[in-house]
């Protein structure tokens, strides 16, 4: 391995930055196997690349506390000067983001998830087809699976990219599954990765409460574009927000009416403060669909094949319903689903496998997304509801998004 850049932080710990000496400008993608190394004390052999280099090293160590080794993908290629420039990329993370995609648990509720387990395996067989002898890149890879049931399907390879320190477990995993010959974990930020070809398939579950939070779409939409061959499959493919007006009659009893009389003692003045509590955070639970006091109306359709980042930043639609049921209306839920049909120029489309989220079917992790109204208006069978919603992207904070529900004024004012 061949040292190319020291950098040392105020602890003393020494990083050296180094690329696989391999010939042809082929990355090994070995960083799992240094980080293996390091741990046991076994350092890999390593060569300065110039003498400035060597004698950096030496200074460095020289008062050293401890030393990490990161191998630059790629960076024996001539995109190794822009491997090194990865530390911009990684501080825009740095938000804790990725160390909660390191816990288990978080891993475990997925793949406990029946209906998205379901769907994407059945995606897979029916896409078989288009997999067999393809490249794959699992963008996401958590734990593995979706890349190791690619790598089942018959894939050339996959390149399974993970940015959280699960792809450390994830290498693990592959390899106790004999797949290590198809699946190569990547780790780091697919923004931030070199592949050494294009792909045939992009795989990836990057789907949040209501569709968008946590915005890790962008991510998958920049590898579609970097690394994805025009008419690639997307997998899903296409995705659908999905809105109607529910009644929340046991949050209502639970968080409000309860304040009314506790233990004999009427604490009712608290009760502004915990609406306030209930309107300034969307409700994030699972409702029955005899919650739902109209049918769901689409709310926005996306096309995983063609999207832009730019066009997910903010959605507004003015939407109407009409009422099926007496009762108060106490906001809008968002329910979503995501479609796997292959791509245009792909054959395909007829097998389609739907994940959804709506309360009308088997509830998954991602439950149904609550927008409070901060009221309880009555409302009768057959009348109709105007509302105008919208969802934007947080300026401060682009993993979240604002959700905004409007009603016309009449309807605020009703009791
Ligand atoms: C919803 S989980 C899905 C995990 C796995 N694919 C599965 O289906 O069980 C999303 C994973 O993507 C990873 N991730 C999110 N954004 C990423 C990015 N830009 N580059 C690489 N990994 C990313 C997270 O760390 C997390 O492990």
């Amino acid at each position: 391995m061949i040292i190319k850049r020291i950098e040392k932080d105020e602890d003393g710990t020494v990083t050296l930055f180094v690329c696989a000496d391999v010939e042809g400008g082929e990355p090994d993608y070995s960083q799992l196997e240094v980080d293996r190394l390091v741990e046991e004390g076994k350092f890999p052999s390593l060569q300065a690349d110039n003498q400035d280099i060597n004698s950096a090293m030496a200074e460095a160590m020289s008062s050293a506390s401890s030393m990490q080794i990161k191998v630059m993908q790629g960076a024996s290629s001539p995109q190794g000067a822009d491997a090194m420039q990865t530390e911009t990329v990684t501080d825009k993370y740095s938000d804790g983001y990725f160390d909660s995609y390191a816990s288990l648990e978080v891993h475990e509720v997925m793949l406990k998830d029946q209906p998205r387990m379901e769907a994407y395996s059945q995606a897979v067989q029916r896409c078989k087809h288009l997999i067999e002898g393809r490249a794959v890149l699992d963008v996401g890879a958590g734990t593995g699976l979706l890349a190791m049931l690619c790598a089942k399907a018959g894939a050339r390879v996959v390149y399974a990219a993970e940015a959280s320190s699960m792809a450390v477990d994830a290498a693990a995993i592959v390899r106790a599954n004999g797949l290590e010959g198809v699946v190569k974990i990547l780790r780091g930020p697919i923004e931030e990765l070199d592949l050494p070809e294009k792909v045939d398939v992009l795989i990836s579950e990057w789907m949040g409460f209501y569709l968008l939070h946590e915005s890790m779409f962008p991510s998958v939409l920049f590898a579609r574009d970097r690394w994805l061959k025009p008419g690639g499959l997307m997998l899903p493919s296409h995705s659908n927000i999905y809105v109607a007006p529910v009644s929340m009659e046991k949050l209502k009893q639970e968080k409000l009416n309860f304040w009314d009389d506790v233990l004999g003692l009427d604490m009712s003045h608290l009760k502004t403060q915990a609406l306030q509590n209930l309107v300034s955070t969307p409700q994030v639970d699972i409702l029955a669909g005899d919650q739902l006091l109209g049918e769901m109306r689409t709310f926005a359709t996306i096309n995983c094949n063609t999207v832009t980042d730019l066009e997910l930043r903010e959605l507004v639609k003015e939407m109407e319903f009409t009422v099926v049921r007496d009762g108060e209306l106490a906001g809008f839920c968002c329910c979503f689903d995501v479609q796997f049909e292959g791509s245009e120029s792909l054959p395909g489309k007829s097998d389609r496998v739907i994940l959804s989220t709506s309360p009308l079917d088997p509830p998954t992790h991602w439950k149904q997304t609550v927008v409070m109204l901060g009221a309880f208006p009555k409302v009768a069978a057959g009348e109709g509801i105007t509302c105008r919603m919208s969802l934007v992207q947080d300026a401060d904070n682009p993993r979240h998004y604002s959700i905004t529900v409007e009603l016309p004024e009449a309807a605020q004012n009703r009791k």
